[in-house]
């Protein structure tokens, strides 16, 4: 029986089936990606023994600190580091600690419910404060710097692209209008300035109508999806012989960079579709676990509303 989520704790997502397709061996070398509230962290930790490693890696300094305090109280006879730092930075990571390749890389993407919950980190728009987003606090650009000064045309790209909005160009419109009365400050100043330039069917949605808005402003406040690219270039160099990568994703543009990574190191061919056989030489560099993605379990759907929106997808490293 699944328990309920805790106010602080980010329920991890696909726990169970995030394990299963990581395949972990005691004495393997893991990596984390996204630390978060530590869930998945520890149920790899709690599965390796003597001579497994574990790296655990966040941007924010508070999931740093919670992981790494969730870590210690497993008393694993496995090392285990905690950094804080980009994962777009995997290889500094690995090289860090002498490790050459890795047995399992997992990134679970996006925010953690505990910075979504926590109203003066500034990235939800169901309870009001400041305009932040950050995921690491000391990086130079926040929420209110993009609400406040991109040009139009560059909100309206984001809010199209990141949030895949229809009344893209219509919520830049009035953003910027605002603006010039009053800068935004805060979560809930943005929520309802983008909630009022929506048309009043798009205002009934069941959902917050600022949502898509809020997705698309954070994505670029982080960085995500440049991130997960450099995160993408990165990983199949560093992962060892049967090695797995698994991304979990949030949203189809997430998801889209991760199964198209997967399908290009599956099938790297380049020669044009009519040769008889290929001359580029290009070598797979593994296989694809599952053709399409893992979803949540209706049990975990029921107690976890975040994991509704999530897929999980895994590649299989293969060199010999
Ligand atoms: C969905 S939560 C992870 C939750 C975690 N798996 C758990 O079980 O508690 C995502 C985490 O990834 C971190 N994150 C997102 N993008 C990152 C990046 N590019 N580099 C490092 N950490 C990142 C966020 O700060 C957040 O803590």
């Amino acid at each position: 029986m699944m328990s309920k989520v805790s106010d602080y704790s980010h329920f991890p997502v696909m726990l169970g089936e995030c394990m299963n397709l990581l395949a972990i061996r005691p004495d393997g070398v893991y990596v984390d990606c996204t630390a978060g509230g530590g869930g998945h962290s520890k149920a790899i930790l709690e599965r390796l023994g003597r001579g497994g490693v574990l790296v655990s890696i966040d941007k924010d300094p508070a999931a740093v600190r919670h992981t790494s305090s969730v870590l210690e109280a497993v008393g694993s006879e496995a090392s285990h580091h905690v950094l804080q730092m980009d994962f777009s930075q995997l290889d500094d990571a690995l090289d860090a600690f002498e490790i050459g390749h890795a047995d399992g890389i997992l990134a679970d993407l996006g925010v953690s419910s505990h910075q979504l919950d926590t109203a003066d980190r500034g990235f939800g728009y169901s309870q009001d404060g400041p305009l932040d987003m950050r995921m690491n606090p000391a990086a130079l650009l926040s929420a209110r710097e993009v609400v406040n000064r991109y040009p139009v045309g560059d909100l309206a790209r984001i809010l199209r692209e990141y949030g895949e909005e229809r009344h893209a160009d219509r919520i830049a419109r009035a953003i910027c209008r605002r603006r010039e009365i009053r800068p935004f400050e805060t979560t809930a100043d943005l929520a309802a300035a983008v909630a009022s330039a929506m048309p009043p069917q798009a205002r009934r949605e069941a959902q917050h109508p600022a949502r898509r808005t809020f997705q698309a402003v954070r994505i670029e406040v982080n960085g995500e999806l440049d991130a997960l690219r450099q995160l993408l270039a990165a990983a199949a160099g560093r992962l060892a012989d049967r090695g797995r990568l698994c991304i979990l994703s949030f949203h189809s543009l997430e998801d889209r960079l991760g199964k198209e990574s997967f399908r290009s190191w599956e099938n790297p061919c380049t020669c044009p579709r009519d040769f008889p056989h290929c001359v580029c030489g290009a070598v797979p560099l593994g296989k694809t676990v599952s053709k399409r993605p893992v979803t949540a379990a209706p049990d975990e759907l029921e107690i976890n509303p975040r994991s509704r929106s999530a897929k999980l997808r895994a590649f299989e490293r293969i060199i010999s």
